[in-house]
């Protein structure tokens, strides 16, 4: 049986590998896709969801409009140099991609009730939207969904946006803040494992001639434009990080990540802003259990490289 997966995401080209493998994988049924500012504007986000979804022959799953800015009103930076002008490297969606449907904010709600308890949110961007939920309809909106699977935060590593903050966290910390407190049932993937979720161009390189996916011939472009920007701002880096692929992965994929129980709090201002904090020490103190979120602490790296080659070498993707 596969998981039922709403997922929210802005690509970005982490993204995208992320919703190429969701469709790829045939324990995830991708139920809608929350697209919003963070690598790109929202609208190139919504456009980059809609081409993703045509390519793959999916444009059945809802789109839903997502956040345009940050909780704190501040202006948005985006990262060409890192996702391209448009968001998947030197790729741009074509303009024959016409009358894209885009659903609004309340879908979400829709698409809760539909799946009756049977739901997993899966966030890969800022976490706006999320926290927007408890603003707008109040602290049980989320109760039905059986998980939050979520890419974020940093634990005793730096960051990645500063010194101390993971850019999904830093961009908007007041949200991230509140769906720490908020949700139940988080499963985080931070830093400290995402960034050893190497793919090596090897692997691409690999995939690209063989891959026998509509995906195939984005494949290279896209990820050679990030990996390039890896390799400026960390010499020596052997492959890039695909962050967003890891909380599909470890959801489809039990023995993936290891996690440990943890209140996760984050810094919303100051020096540290987007900092995520967490008691590590032997006798952490005391939190009520349904404060506790799951930290991802070690992840079987090998593992995630042979999945992923594994899912793009997919010949068909009907859904078990
Ligand atoms: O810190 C990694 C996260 O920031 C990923 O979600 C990536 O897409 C970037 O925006
Ligand atoms: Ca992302």
């Amino acid at each position: 049986m596969a998981y039922n997966v709403l997922l929210f995401a802005d690509p970005g080209v982490d993204d995208s590998f992320a919703i190429m493998y969701a469709l790829l994988n045939p324990k995830i049924n991708l139920v809608g896709v929350v697209s919003g500012y963070g690598n790109t504007p929202k609208e190139q986000s919504i456009r980059n969801t809609a081409y993703l979804l045509s390519l793959g022959g999916r444009e059945d799953i809802p789109i839903i409009g997502g956040a345009a800015g940050p909780l704190s009103g501040e202006l948005v930076q985006y990262y060409p140099e890192i996702h391209g002008k448009e968001g998947l490297g030197p790729i741009k969606p074509p303009d024959t991609l016409k009358n894209v449907k885009v659903f609004d904010f309340n879908k979400i709600l829709e698409i809760i009730k539909q799946y009756n308890g049977n739901l997993i949110i899966v966030s890969v961007g800022r976490l706006t939207e999320l926290a927007l939920m408890f603003i707008l309809y109040g602290d049980n909106v989320l109760k039905d969904v059986s998980a939050f699977y979520i890419m974020g935060g940093a634990f005793l590593v730096p960051g990645n946006i500063t010194s101390e903050a993971e850019a999904n966290f830093f961009v908007d910390p007041i949200a991230a803040y509140t769906v720490m407190e908020k949700a139940h049932n988080i499963y985080l993937h931070p830093l400290n494992i995402t960034n050893k979720a190497i793919i090596t161009p090897e692997i691409i390189n690999y995939l690209s001639e063989n891959s026998p996916t509509p995906f195939k011939p984005l494949i290279k472009p896209a990820f050679d434009y990030y990996f390039n920007a890896y390799q400026t701002n960390v010499p020596g880096i052997k492959g890039a990080p695909l962050h967003d692929v890891v909380p599909l992965m470890a959801l489809t994929n039990p023995d993936l990540v290891k996690y440990i129980p943890r209140r996760v709090r984050v810094e919303q201002f100051g020096n540290a802003k987007g900092k995520s904090i967490a008691d590590f020490r032997p006798k952490p103190d005391k939190e009520p259990i349904e404060s506790l979120d799951y930290i991802g602490m070690e992840a079987n790296i090998q593992k995630f490289a042979q999945n992923f080659t594994d899912t793009f070498l997919r010949g068909e993707f009907q859904k078990e």
